[in-house]
């Protein structure tokens, strides 16, 4: 299981020493991007970015909750990202999307899709094959905190069935509300990723992260 903490979440009054933590505990840094337009929250610049970059080796997963994906691509790969992700809805284009997944992938990146909630997948099967990574929102995008949405379950099957079926290999990444209590039903239906961002830094990094492997 990839573990992939949200530093939304992080204290970055502790920054190095939460870091730290991060570096000997989990796979991926998961790093939220707001534009405070595409969802009602602003978050990190590229200097963050590279600050961490000057600090791990971890995998930096970049999910882009922006109105211009185009634009903050270049400028996070450019600050350190290992990974793009960006939301359909910022375009809900199947062509504009391949453009944007293409590009992300003539930069040696990873290149990901997001969907919300209220988004059926049903719309965005035809990037299904051109994708290194699927990150399933279960939570309304925007803040971290807020509650699992049960629906995922189904969602995230289809993901499985659909890529067993296929012959694909993007990886299942799950955003929002996971914690210890759920991590279980959520690996079991077939993610291999978990973003979790108030569980992880609520109390010891090292020990919250055990918890979530122990669902495993
Ligand atoms: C929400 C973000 C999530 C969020 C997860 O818009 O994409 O990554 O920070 O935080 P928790 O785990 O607290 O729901
Ligand atoms: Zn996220």
């Amino acid at each position: 299981m990839i573990l992939a903490p949200s530093v939304l979440s992080m204290h970055y009054d502790d920054f190095m020493n939460e870091l730290k933590q991060l570096n000997e505990n989990v796979e991926w840094i998961h790093f939220d991007v707001m534009d405070g337009h595409f969802v009602p929250n602003l978050t990190f610049g590229p200097d963050i970015l590279k600050a961490f970059r000057r600090n791990t080796d971890l995998f930096m997963d970049v999910h882009l909750m922006v109105d211009d994906p185009d634009f903050f691509s270049d400028v996070f790969a450019k600050a350190g990202a290992d990974s793009i992700v960006f939301h359909y809805e910022a375009y809900r284009d199947i062509d504009k999307c391949i453009a944007l997944i293409d590009k992300i992938h003539g930069m040696y990146l990873k290149a990901g899709i997001s969907i919300k909630p209220g988004t059926a997948i049903e719309e965005i099967i035809p990037l299904l094959d051109k994708i290194d990574i699927f990150l399933l929102m279960s939570v309304e995008p925007g803040f971290g905190g807020q509650k699992f949405m049960e629906e995922a379950y189904d969602r995230i099957r289809f993901l499985k069935k659909y890529k067993e079926e296929h012959g694909l290999d993007y990886i299942i990444e799950i955003d929002g509300g996971v914690n210890d209590q759920n991590a279980h039903d959520i690996i079991s239906s077939g993610a291999d990723a978990l973003v979790a961002g108030s569980f992880v830094f609520n109390g010891n990094i090292k020990e919250n992260a055990a918890r979530l492997r122990r669902c495993e």
